[in-house]
């Protein structure tokens, strides 16, 4: 497809809220999309003397990076923060200095939390690292989520409450990597 996306959850939970909204996120992206989530549970803690002989997994994950035309960062708030998985993940990608996988790619955040202001916090932080690794993102509409029954429906797909409202985030998101690509 003309528009691959890397889609970086930010837990590692089995059963994540965060990974089940981003599985149903795509269902209700256009056809010329297509979106791979990228693995960041087997990454090395971040440290600045591998810089120059970065482990495979991290390379990995800056060819899966490089590779897209947009990102997609479905996380969770610990904290009032972002998971240290995620912040470990974007920091491995942006390294060594002046070869940043991260820069130029168009993203979405988006993240759901059983707390009722649904990863606000999480999500102005990440906005704000992203902002200093020259990501731009989507700034409207905001989709803070909670997660709660009938979020998703019994074939996993986003339920009948939230289909609509995801769905015009969605269609942003989209018109948004394509104005960057
Ligand atoms: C949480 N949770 C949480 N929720 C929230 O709204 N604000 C917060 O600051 C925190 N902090 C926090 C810290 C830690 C260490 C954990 C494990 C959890 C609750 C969180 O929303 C809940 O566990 C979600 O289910 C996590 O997302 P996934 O794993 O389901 O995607």
């Amino acid at each position: 497809s003309q528009y691959q996306i890397a889609v970086i959850v930010g837990s590692l939970r089995r059963e994540s809220f965060n990974r089940k909204l981003a599985d149903g996120l795509v269902k209700l992206a256009p056809q010329d999309f297509s979106f791979k989530q990228l693995e960041i549970g087997d990454l090395p803690l971040y440290n600045q003397d591998d810089d120059n002989n970065q482990a495979p997994a991290v390379q990995r994950l800056k060819r899966e990076i490089a590779a897209s035309q947009g990102l997609l960062f479905v996380t969770p708030e610990y904290n009032r923060s972002i998971p240290g998985v995620l912040k470990n993940a974007i920091d491995n990608a942006s390294r060594p200095y002046g070869q940043s996988a991260w820069a130029g790619k168009p993203a979405g955040v988006i993240g759901a939390s059983v707390g009722a202001i649904g990863t606000a916090m999480a999500q102005q932080h990440l906005r704000n690292i992203l902002a200093y690794l020259d990501v731009p993102t989507l700034g409207q509409p905001e989709a803070f989520i909670h997660a709660k029954e009938g979020l998703f429906d019994e074939r996993g797909d986003i339920g009948a409450a939230s289909k609509d409202f995801l769905q015009a985030w969605m269609d942003q998101y989209a018109a948004w990597v394509k104005k960057h690509a």
